[in-house]
């Protein structure tokens, strides 16, 4: 258990937010799987106070277990705090703000990892947000611009001192992208200068790795980001490696095929059938990813229309698996 201001959360095993995937359906499959906090996609806050359908449906999250948190991305103190209000009223239990997104489509508006070289802007948003909603605001942020401009814990204390009740870090640069390793010893750096809880995050991939950066930066929580697609098992493995220093068995076949099954049935609930398998094509790729016979049934999932074509195959991959292996089922 630990405390984002006054939201508990109920263990230190984030969700990180990812732009395309941690839509409605992947973050009950998340949060049933043991993340102890989950996050939508990043949203536009102009568009968010414009009202855009498309935006305001990504705000929807009717249904879902709490807490959730609601990242904002955008570079106007005002139109964030607007959008944060919105967001607060439609029920988020946390407001994340964005600054770490590295694409130069965000960049160039001075959203995103943008705010990183701009601290002034950065600390008028989280006062203004902090300022506009009673639940807790959050930033996540990455180490810096570049490699001569590393300055996340510059970052991190001016946000605390702006209200912020937890930051993330992920330290890589923007220029680094996704490239290189994150440098965790930054994380234990933020660590020292704030008080309020830091979140670590980058390249946590296995249970191991998740203890490792709890115990290497000091850490309050770990947030998962690419480990988890196609393997929400990372979150209760890990918890109950952090408990018992036993590492559990990975899933089977079975579990795999099973939690893609009930993933492309929520999508399809949420976002209507023929959105939801075009959209579900990535997921499920990387559910079945190593498995035999797995590039074959991708190529046949890709062709796919409708959820029962999908069903079938992954019914026959079951099938077929277990006439090969019959004891692991
Ligand atoms: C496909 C994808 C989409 C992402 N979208 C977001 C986003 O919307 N907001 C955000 O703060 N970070 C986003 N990120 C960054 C992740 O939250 C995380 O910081 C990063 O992937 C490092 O963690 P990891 O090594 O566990 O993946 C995204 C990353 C990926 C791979």
């Amino acid at each position: 258990m630990f405390e984002i201001g006054s939201v508990s959360i109920e263990n230190r095993l984030l969700a990180a937010p990812m732009a395309g995937f941690t839509d409605k359906a992947f973050r009950i499959i998340l949060k049933n799987h043991g993340a102890g906090l989950v996050a939508t996609e990043m949203i536009s806050a102009q568009a968010l106070v414009y009202g855009q359908e498309k935006t305001m449906f990504m705000l929807d999250l009717s249904g879902e277990e709490p807490p959730v948190a609601v990242q904002l991305f955008g570079s106007d103190p005002r139109i964030i705090a607007q959008a944060a209000r919105i967001a607060a009223d439609r029920g988020a239990h946390i407001i994340d703000i964005n600054m770490g997104c590295p694409t130069p489509r965000i960049v160039k508006n001075g959203e995103g990892a943008a705010l990183m070289r701009d601290p002034n802007r950065a600390v008028r948003i989280v006062e203004a947000v902090v300022k506009a909603v009673s639940v807790p605001v959050t930033v996540k942020m990455r180490s810096g611009w570049d490699e001569n401009s590393i300055n996340c814990c510059q970052i991190a204390v001016l946000a605390e001192e702006a209200g912020a009740h937890a930051v993330t870090v992920h330290p890589r640069t923007r220029e680094q992208l996704f490239s290189g390793k994150a440098d965790w010893s930054l994380i234990r750096a933020v660590k020292q200068v704030v008080k309020i809880p830091v979140i670590g995050n980058g390249d946590v991939t296995s249970p191991q790795k998740a203890r490792q950066m709890l115990e290497e930066t000091g850490c309050d929580a770990v947030m998962i980001g690419r480990g988890c697609l196609g393997n929400p098992f990372i979150f209760r493995r890990t918890l109950q490696y952090l408990e018992t220093g036993e590492i559990p068995p990975e899933p089977t076949a079975e579990e795999r095929i099973n939690v893609a099954r009930q993933h492309l049935v929520l999508a399809c609930r949420f976002k209507g059938e023929t959105k939801a398998v075009l959209e579900m094509r990535k997921h499920l790729g990387w559910y079945i990813k190593g498995l035999p016979h797995a590039t074959a049934v991708r190529a046949r999932m890709n062709q796919a229309r409708t959820l029962s074509e999908i069903e079938a195959i992954l019914e026959g991959l079951s099938h077929r698996l277990t006439q090969m292996y019959p004891d692991e089922h």
